[in-house]
């Protein structure tokens, strides 16, 4: 495969661009070096780049594509509403619209805000839950990476450049699947933690009575429950991984796979909290969320013609039996090439990732780099393996067989060690202190 006109153009991408990309996770330093494709169009799972290379995309637009690229019936949606108009003086009739749309999905909500991206809906639910208790500190799950570009959560991160101590020592962190370590936060901080934020799940179930014992330690301690959705939401169940483990969260944050890639999030949860937004009650007002384009219209069309899809069609069944029938083969495929320790595939099958593991066991970025770098030569280009509604059972089998095809590398690599089959630098870590 030739990446001539994408390394081409890298330079200039990095002169006029800090990172080179306006997500350090799609940034250059996650790929194999020199094999970086600069993307020009998408259709369905497949992504093409500026050379004409075409590859099999997995987790398409950082997981919000989720019924696949260019989803015909979301595109008619939004260009029926552009020629409306994108953004008026007053609220639009979409608004109201999509927001019906929404709660009649999510359960466990009364009222939800739409913004932009995830990290305005997350923080806005600590900023709620900071207002609503009068607290100021905020205990986030230690095992979830990433909540929100905002300093209350990138402060407890392995990049918190620029941002105050005393911001920093607002966030504190416990374990997943671990009261103890949580229960062990409240006792330590008496009366000051507002929230408890956490993802549903990563890679690891829940366990028996987790989410019930956050809702009591939340309830006997006077804190907001904050589930972030981000990722699972419209993945693990059409009203989120809340609806599939039943969960009671205060607030819950909503947005990649709500719109298809466009760009809307939400805020939602219980009245009580989210009304503190409003005007309909005698506390001090919040100040929330309220941007020039929060509800831009075309985004919102999306995100009901989106929704919609989901109501209608099995998209929800159908993520899971492609995941499973992926992680089935690929796991086959490794155990087969002598791999199977190595290249772990993790997560439930709605939303796979794999491991790398070097000779010893131990993780390892070079060994991430060969697989990726094999991958990408015969056309898969996946950092993650979460699939979408357009992976077809044949997209997944020929994933499978290409996979293979790296594993064989993958074991000779282990054997010979990884340097002898890199062709460049390894990727490393998106959040780290230092290029
Ligand atoms: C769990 C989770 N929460 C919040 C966010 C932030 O969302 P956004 O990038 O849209 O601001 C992300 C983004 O990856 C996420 O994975």
């Amino acid at each position: 495969m030739n990446f001539e006109g994408s390394n081409r153009l890298r330079p200039r991408y990095h002169e006029l661009i800090p990172g080179g990309a306006h997500t350090y996770a799609k940034g250059d330093d996650q790929y194999p070096e020199g094999m970086a494709p600069i993307l020009v169009r998408g259709e369905g799972c497949r992504v093409w780049d500026v050379d004409g290379n075409e590859f099999i995309e997995y987790g398409s637009g950082l997981r919000a594509v989720s019924l696949g690229h260019a989803w015909p019936s979301v595109l008619s949606a939004v260009h029926r509403q552009l020629e409306l108009g994108t953004n008026y003086v007053r609220p639009a009739r979409i608004e109201l619209e999509c927001a019906e749309s929404f709660l009649e999905v999510v359960p466990g909500a009364e009222m939800v805000k739409f913004c932009k991206d995830g990290s305005d809906a997350v923080s806005g639910a600590v900023k709620l839950a900071r207002a609503h208790t009068g607290r100021d500190m905020v205990a986030v799950c230690r095992n979830h990476p990433f909540f929100a570009v905002d300093d209350w959560f990138i402060g407890s991160t392995a990049m918190p450049a620029g941002i105050p101590a005393s911001t920093r020592s607002l966030t504190v962190q416990f374990d997943y699947n671990d009261l103890d370590s949580l229960e062990a936060l409240f006792d330590g901080n008496p009366d000051q933690i507002a929230a408890v934020v956490l993802e549903a799940e990563k890679y690891t179930p829940p366990a028996p009575g987790w989410f019930e014992g956050i809702r009591r330690l939340c309830d006997r301690n006077g804190a907001v429950f904050i589930l972030d959705e981000m990722i699972t939401g419209f993945r693990w169940h059409l009203g989120g991984a809340q609806a599939r483990y039943d969960i009671r969260p205060d607030l819950s944050t909503f947005g990649k796979a709500m719109a298809n890639g466009f760009s809307v999030s939400a805020l939602a949860g219980r009245r009580e909290l989210m009304q503190l937004g409003g005007l309909d009650h005698d506390r001090e007002r919040v100040f929330l969320l309220s941007t020039t384009h929060g509800a831009e219209t075309h985004g919102l069309a999306a995100a009901i013609a989106t929704m919609k899809v989901y109501r209608e069609a099995p998209v929800i069944e159908t993520l899971w039996a492609r995941g499973e029938r992926l992680a089935t083969g690929l796991r086959t495929a490794a155990a087969d090439t002598g791999v199977g320790d190595h290249v772990p595939i993790l997560g439930p099958p709605c939303c796979l990732v794999f491991g790398s593991r070097d000779a010893e066991g131990n993780p390892s970025q070079p060994f991430r780099t060969l697989l990726m770098q094999e991958l990408i030569e015969r056309g898969v280009l996946a950092t993650s393996l979460v699939v979408s509604y357009s992976h077809s059972e044949s997209d997944i089998d020929r994933t499978i067989g290409i996979f293979g095809e790296a594993f064989e590398v993958y074991a000779r690599a282990l054997e010979d060690g990884v340097d002898r089959h890199l062709k460049g630098r390894s990727v490393k870590p998106a959040i780290r202190p230092y290029a």
